[in-house]
This record gives structure tokens, sequence and C-alpha cells, in this order.
């Protein structure tokens, strides 16, 4: 977590804790701190205040959205479309709305991990109540044409509202909600060197929703439990300090990660890139490996003191296929072979050399040359 995140909060821990939903001084005086915080995160989005709900985290946000939109809009229809390459907090969601009676489809995507506005248009029926394609895929740091998938929606059902997860995108790609043209967008402060357990939902005025959660009816209704004042300070500060430096930090990352990309997979031929090769999340390196399993290389470089991801579950060492990684057409066994490198604030150029030279040493056992 970023210091500044830190300082911002400390207050809220102690000399400033009262619960905003009391109406004493004290109690007040959290609740001003609370919409302040709601004002920087619609700032950053371009909304108003009150389209912003805070909850606990990007999860909490996708179960609200996706739950909750198609609750409400169960008189208009049954449909729901998700892409296939959602985060699970998305498609257990819409697994959860099958086993309620909704008839939930998944769109596909193509080799990079695209939706294309033609193939997602042609899937939207008049019954549609959601869709939700997310900003930016975790696992292979694909970008998608959020805007243009949204206009194609519209154009065959203008009613029906539109959610994406912007869990990834938050840090370093615009978030303005009126250019994305989206209903709802989910948050979640980690991702932005906030703190964990805090996120938040747009949610557009006049997009239907039904909580989640029920009970003393904070957030308008839309989710109940005593406000995480520290937490919602903690996600606008690390919000508005990502916007803020965005235009320096995101082509800096681009060019680490691109560096990284073309020295890997130039150095050793049975490694490939996963994802869009441009429309790409600053600093998101994925790959997949011909020959191994991600896991295997993920344990020798975290021996190195080197932290990557595999990009798949992993129950009792067995490693299941990543269900991104098949959606973009790899086999079963490739789709095991999943790594992922990503990059940060604190990631450097030299940083970002030590680590090639380390994965390329193990790819090829040979000795490092650093
Ligand atoms: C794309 C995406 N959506 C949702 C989530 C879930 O967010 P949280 O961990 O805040 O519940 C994550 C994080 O792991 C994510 O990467």
């Amino acid at each position: 977590m970023r210091r500044e995140v830190l300082e911002a909060m400390f207050p809220y821990f102690q000399q400033v804790f009262g619960n905003p939903s009391s109406v004493h001084a004290l109690g007040a005086e959290a609740a001003v701190a609370l919409t302040e915080a709601r004002t920087e995160v619609a700032e950053v989005l371009g909304c108003l205040p009150d389209e912003v709900v805070f909850t606990s985290g990007g999860t909490e946000s996708d179960n609200l959205a996706v739950l909750g939109a198609a609750e409400a809009g169960r008189s208009r229809g049954n449909h729901v479309l998700l892409s296939a390459i959602e985060h699970e907090a998305v498609l257990e969601a819409g697994r959860e709305l099958r086993r309620r009676g909704f008839d939930v489809e998944e769109a596909p995507v193509d080799a990079y991990g695209r939706v294309h506005p033609t193939t997602l248009a042609q899937m939207v029926r008049k019954e549609t109540i959601l869709v939700s394609v997310m900003y930016v895929n975790n696992e292979i740091g694909t970008i998608q044409p959020i805007a243009d998938l949204r206009a194609a929606v519209r154009e065959r059902n203008p009613a029906s509202p539109f959610h994406t997860d912007a869990v990834q995108a938050a840090g370093t790609l615009p978030l303005d909600v009126d250019h994305l043209g989206v209903d709802l967008l989910s948050l979640s402060a980690h991702k932005l060197y906030g703190p964990r357990g805090v996120g938040a939902l747009y949610v557009r005025r006049g997009t239907e929703l039904w909580p989640t959660l029920h009970g003393g009816g904070q957030e308008r209704g839309l989710r109940s439990g005593t406000e995480n004042v520290a937490g919602a300070v903690g996600l606008s500060r690390a919000l508005s300090l990502a916007a803020a430096e965005r235009s320096d930090e995101a082509p800096r990352l681009r060019r680490l990660s691109g560096e990284l990309i073309e020295r890997v997979t130039a150095g050793y031929s049975r490694i490939h890139l996963t994802g869009h090769p441009t429309e790409r999340l600053p600093g998101h390196a994925s790959f997949y490996l011909e020959d191994r399993s991600g896991e295997s290389v993920l344990v020798e470089l975290d021996r190195q003191g080197i932290s990557c991801s595999s990009g798949s579950a992993c129950h009792a060492g067995q490693t299941d296929p990543s269900h991104v990684l098949l959606a973009i057409g790899l086999s079963p066994e490739l789709a095991r072979n999943g790594l992922r490198l990503t990059l940060g604030r604190q990631t450097s150029a030299e940083n970002v050399a030590e680590a090639t030279e380390r994965l390329l040493a193990i790819l090829t056992e040979q000795p490092l040359t650093v």
C-alpha cells in the first residue's frame, strides 16, 4: 500500500472513528470524510458522487452488479450475457444466476482474448437484462474495446445495462464512465496500492439494481452495513493518485513490459505471448510455455526472489487449465502452462532486466550471465 494512502486513512482508525450513520458530531465528522471520498472517486470516474457505492472489494462489486441487475431486470427478461474470460467473481455470479433460473450465455473471444462488437451484438436479445464484459483481463492483460462493445449492445437493446469489471484497468487506463458508456463499473482498492477489502461499484443513475446485502440501508440501500470509512478514504486517495500519475506511469510500464516480452520471446522459442500484442495492460507480460507448466517456472523464480503467477488455479499440487487460456483456443495441456509477470510502481528497468535474464536462464537451463 502507498504511504500517502496509509497516511490519509490513519485518522479514521482513531481520532475520527464515529459511525457515519450516527447523528452525533463524531458520526457527522465521519460522514463528511465518506462524502469527500465518494466525491474524489466520482471525479476520477466523471460521475456524480451518489452514483458511487462503496463495497468490500472487486468480488462484491461484481456480485452486486451481476446478481443485482439480473434480479432487478426479471420483469423485462431473463437473458444475461457475460464474456467467457471474466474473472470468477463474474462467472460464479453467472452460475448462481443459472441456479436461479436465468438464461446465462458466455460470449466467445478471439485468439487475443478480445470480444468482437458484432459477435456480442448478435448474441444480444430483446430479453437481455445485463451484459458484462471486463475492461482488462487479469490473466492475459487484453484490453476490451468497451465503448464499441457498449455501442453495439445499445443498438440491439437500448434497455440492457452494461457492466464492466475495471479492477485491473483502474491503475493505468482512463475510467471516464461516459466515455466508456457503461452503466455499472467495478473497482477494487488493492489493485491500486490501496487497502485490501474495499472497492466500489459505479451505478449510473436510473440503472435498477437489487441489493445483495440486506440490512440497515446504507449506501442508498444498495449495500447495507456500517461503512468502512478508512477503507473508502484509502480507495479514493489511491484512485486519485493513480489518475494523476497515469500519463507518466502508463507509458513507463508499457515500455518496460514491452521490453520484457520482446526479450523473453526472442530468447526462448518455446514461450509465447498470450493476450493482445498492443491492446494490453501496461506492465502486464503473460505467456504460455510449450514444454512445462508455468507453476514449475514460478517456483524456481520465487526461489530467486521474483514473484510471478502461473495464471491458473492450483489445488493441492494439481494445476487446473485456465478458463481464459482455453477460451483463447489453447489445448487443456497448454492451458495449464500459463506464466504471468506483472510490473508495478516500484519496478525499475534494472529489475526487469534481471527478471528477464533469470527467467531465460531457467527456461534455457543455462547459467545466469548477470
Ligand atoms: C479482474 C478482477 N476482478 C475481480 C477481482 C476480485 O477483486 P477482490 O480481490 O477485490 O475481491 C480481481 C482480483 O483478484 C480481478 O483481477
